[in-house]
């Protein structure tokens, strides 16, 4: 995926993996996470991004996941999601899905 398609501190959904990915840019980051919300399935992308601990939160019901390593930062969910590699290659992000 071009960066320039990318919005800093924004989630977006690209096809990919079991339920897509969500893809958020932070600076000079790229992070990829299932977009799929472990505790009732509802879509991280429509999530508000925080860059300050690099977290999106789910907007059914507020569980936040740590986009390093997709670990649930609070309740209800207890369960992480899947994080996925990003490799930048020119000006374009590159997701390894396995
Ligand atoms: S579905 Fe995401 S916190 Fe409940």
């Amino acid at each position: 995926m071009k960066l320039a398609d990318l919005p800093e501190g924004a989630a977006v959904h690209v096809e990919g993996g079991r339920s897509g990915l969500c893809l958020v840019r932070l600076g000079y980051d790229v992070f990829a996470v299932e977009d799929r919300c472990s505790h009732q399935n509802w879509p991280l992308s429509d999530g508000e991004v925080d860059p300050a601990d690099c977290s999106i939160e789910c907007t059914k019901h507020g569980s936040t996941f740590s986009l390093k390593d997709g670990q649930p930062l609070c309740l209800p969910a207890t369960q992480p999601v899947a994080t996925y590699a990003v490799c930048l290659e020119g000006d374009e992000a590159v997701v390894s899905v396995p």
